[in-house]
């Protein structure tokens, strides 16, 4: 058995589909049902199900508004998972977490590796960079998986964003001057399926590891293939024009390099992801099929 907490966001949906798929055992805890910060209800949690691996998917994710709502960052993306490290610790039970791009400052020429020192430039970057360092202190037997750019069919994201935007208007102006790569949450889920064998407590794959999708783009990069995987099913051709970044300003800075060298996870479980215009395109275009209301209300990052 897998416990999710934060099953109901984009990861923890993706989970709950992938396990569904493979008749893995996993029981998805939403924010209303156990908040991670509740030390009590995270340690219940684990007493009732008994699982063999926890898997952290929930954290504040909202990047500009985590500017203003620090403490609530601050629960979400360092408290919460201390508690929840603890609790795995006092249980002996293995967890995943997950990271992000966020805790670099983007500076590097290349690729960032698990060992470059953190440098966030957000409040969501630094609330995450301290989380990651207080699972690593509560319990040793940890994978935090670094990814960037999430994506999915469920809740809030970019890609669903400029489907909606492309219904209505006839030009898209997007940030072109910062670098990362798409990453489906689907694909994040389904590893997460498959190292969670290799994750027995006796085991010795623990650490850090960096996990996204191969290659890279812009978000320019990024509107531009999803308009097009649309395109055939919408009829809609917006155009789509590069800006920088210092014309759409924001409140959170944002690394311009989110570029993230995942050689180490393949190298210790033995795969990695597919290019990131795969699942791109079949996302886009099984969104596009499905009724408008699916795009729901997104959010607008880097997107003017
Ligand atoms: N989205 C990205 O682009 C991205 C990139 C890199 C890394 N990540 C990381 O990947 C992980 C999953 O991201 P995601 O995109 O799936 O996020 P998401 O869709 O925003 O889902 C996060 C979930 O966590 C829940 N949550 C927040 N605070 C909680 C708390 N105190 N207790 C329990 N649940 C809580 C949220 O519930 P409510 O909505 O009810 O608060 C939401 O359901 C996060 O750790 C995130 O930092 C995301």
């Amino acid at each position: 058995m897998i416990v999710v907490f934060g099953g109901n966001g984009q990861l923890g949906r993706e989970l709950v589909r992938a396990a569904g798929e493979r008749n893995v055992p996993l029981t998805a805890l939403a924010h209303a049902n156990v908040d991670i910060v509740d030390g009590a209800a995270v340690a219940a949690a684990i007493a009732h199900h008994r699982p063999l691996l926890v898997v952290n998917a929930a954290g504040y994710t909202r990047v500009d508004p985590a500017e203003s709502n620090i403490a609530q960052a601050e629960r979400g993306n360092t408290l919460g998972p201390a508690t929840v490290a603890a609790a795995c610790a006092e249980a002996s039970v293995p967890l995943v977490h997950i990271s992000t791009d966020y805790v670099f400052d983007g500076g590097k020429l290349g690729a960032y590796v698990e060992t470059d020192p953190v440098r966030p430039l957000s409040v969501y970057g630094r609330t995450k960079a301290d989380g990651e360092e207080a699972v690593r202190s509560a319990q040793p037997h940890h994978v935090i998986l670094r990814t960037a750019w999430l994506y999915s069919e469920f809740g809030e994201n970019f890609l669903k964003t400029m489907l909606r935007l492309a219904a209505t208007r006839e030009e898209l102006r997007v940030v072109a001057d910062q670098h990362g790569s798409p990453t489906s949450a689907r694909t994040l889920a389904e590893a997460i399926l498959r190292i969670a064998p290799r994750l027995r407590y006796e085991g010795d794959a623990w650490g850090t590891f960096h996990f996204t999708a191969d290659g890279v783009t812009t978000w320019h990069g990024f509107a531009s293939r999803v308009i097009a995987a649309a395109a055939p099913i919408t009829g809609r051709h917006p155009g789509v024009m590069a800006i920088a970044t210092a014309d759409y300003p924001t409140l959170a800075r944002r690394p311009s390099n989110s570029c993230l060298d995942c050689r180490l996870f393949a190298r210790t479980f033995g795969f990695s992801a597919p290019h990131w215009t795969l699942e791109v395109d079949r996302t886009a275009r099984t969104l596009a099929a499905a009724a408008p209301e699916s795009l729901g209300g997104a959010r607008a990052d880097r997107v003017a």
